[in-house]
């Protein structure tokens, strides 16, 4: 057998403990799958006397991540440190060094991947992140390898499984955002600080990777327009449902500033009823910019992403040749990430990854791909939940200042009060397509009438 691929990992907390387990314990599938071996020889950790998923010999244990890199035979660095300084730092010192680099820091890629990448190719060594984005869900090889082919004009995915487990708590089971949220976190499948899962930042970091793969565009996290799920409320659940869709957060990419579906939005909602992918994969991309966002979706009850529950993830990709894919499994986790980032570890020790890597040219400062489209010219469908008085005129007021805004409406719900008296009553609207631009310039006329109780709520339609 020929020279093991050597290996120094850094940090060996839940993604690095499953890592080091699978080498340790599974040497010989390894070894047999890469053609030689994968041989572990440091690991840094913060704490030395914390107990590991898998004993680890001492004297591979060290506190310094210098120490490691300094280690004879060392061929690929394995940051799993998370965060974006020290990681940062360790990524760019390896790659300095000759070393080849693996990593599951979206974090560290959506905010350093220009930097990083530049100089992997400066060093001629490779960067390999499947990881990443959705755990174990392959989907970085599937748009980079896959579906090489074809020109992707949408992704549509579930990228935040602790976002998806609360929202699945509220559908299903009509718990509050509060109480869905503490049980994710009985359950491990929320930090003891949320913020970057629920918020959308975390969706924001993946999409970022996604669509640099996808689009060869270099946005920066801040530039993708993002909303969370934290200020959800359960009504908008209960009125999504009653008007047949289910919340979602997702993050969304499409080609051109147009709608989801390539039209221009001017025609009346088309229902096909079996997806609320686009319809028009088959067609080739007519613009050169890419739509961006974060947010949550209402989606029809039969689109096959409204259906994914818990804590899994999902994507739908639309390539030009290939139409719709969709790949789909669990999103995090010790051993679902740990499996993408062995894999990563038998394509280098292969030598696949090199020959990709090159190939690919990703984070590139000379690639002409396509630039981000401005979030006031994206076209969707909307829903529109207020709170108004319930007294005559008010839905007159409102439906005036969506037509003055070239803003139709498909349909609208309001229930009579509970009680006479009771007030503010909800109201809800649906619209037929229109400029992001035009709807929430309708949004802040309407937040002004007096009848109107606190700001509107709106969320995109994602059909
Ligand atoms: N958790 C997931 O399911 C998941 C899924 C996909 C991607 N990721 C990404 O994978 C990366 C790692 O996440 P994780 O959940 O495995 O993190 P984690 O459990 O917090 O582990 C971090 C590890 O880094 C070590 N470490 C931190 N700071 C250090 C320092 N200054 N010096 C030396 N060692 C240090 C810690 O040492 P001690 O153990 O001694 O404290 C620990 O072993 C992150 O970028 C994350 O975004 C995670």
């Amino acid at each position: 057998m020929t020279e093991p691929l050597g290996i120094a990992l850094v940090g060996c907390g839940t993604v690095g403990g499953g890592v080091a387990k699978i080498l340790l314990e599974h040497g010989d599938r390894l070894a047999r799958r890469a053609g030689r071996p994968l041989a572990l020889r440091k690991v840094v950790v913060r704490d030395p006397a914390k107990s590991r998923p898998v004993a680890l010999p001492p004297d591979l244990v060290t506190t310094d991540p210098r120490a490691a890199l300094a280690t004879p035979g060392v061929d690929v660095v394995v940051e799993l440190i998370g965060g974006t300084t020290l990681a940062r730092q360790v990524v760019l010192t390896a790659l300095a060094a000759g070393k080849h680099v693996v990593t599951a820091n979206k974090a560290l890629l959506a905010e350093a991947g220009t930097e990083i990448f530049e100089a992997a190719r400066q060093a001629d060594r490779t960067v390999c992140f499947e990881a990443a984005v959705a755990g174990g869900v392959p989907i970085i090889r599937a748009l980079g390898e896959s579906l090489a082919a074809n020109q992707v004009t949408a992704i549509q995915g579930i990228l935040n499984g602790t976002s998806n487990f609360i929202l699945t708590a509220m559908t299903e089971r009509g718990m509050t955002y509060a109480a869905a949220l503490a049980e994710a976190q009985r359950l491990g499948y929320a930090e003891a600080d949320p913020t970057l899962d629920v918020d959308g930042s975390d969706a924001a970091h993946k999409l970022a990777i996604l669509a640099q793969i996808a689009f060869g565009v270099a946005a920066r996290p801040h530039e993708i327009e993002r909303y969370g799920i934290d200020t959800l409320d359960a009504m908008d659940i209960r009125f999504a449902d009653e008007l047949g869709y289910t919340i979602k957060l997702l993050a969304e990419a499409w080609v051109g500033e147009e709608t989801r579906n390539g039209e221009r939005g001017t025609r009346n909602d088309k229902d096909n009823g079996s997806s609320s992918a686009p319809n028009s994969a088959l067609r080739a991309p007519r613009s050169q910019t890419v739509a961006l966002h974060v947010a949550p979706v209402l989606l029809r009850h039969t689109a096959l992403l409204a259906q994914v529950r818990g804590a899994y993830n999902a994507i739908a990709v639309h390539g030009d040749l290939a139409g719709e894919t969709l790949y789909q499994g669990p999103g995090a986790g010790m051993m679902p990430t740990a499996s993408a980032v062995v894999a990563d570890l038998i394509d280098l020790a292969v030598g696949r990854a090199q020959r990709t890597f090159a190939a690919a040219k990703l984070w590139s400062r000379e690639h002409k791909g396509f630039t981000v489209a401005p979030a006031e010219r994206v076209r969707s469908r909307f829903y529109l939940r207020l709170l108004v008085a319930d007294r005559p005129g008010v839905l007159a007021d409102v439906t005036r200042i969506l037509a003055d805004e070239r803003i139709s409406i498909s349909s609208v719900v309001q229930h009579e009060a509970a009680e006479v008296g009771t007030e503010p009553v909800p109201l809800v609207i649906v619209t037929h397509y229109a400029e992001t631009g035009w709807f929430r310039a309708a949004i802040g006329k309407i937040n002004q009438l007096s009848a109107v109780a606190g700001p509107a709520v709106f969320y995109s339609m994602g059909d």
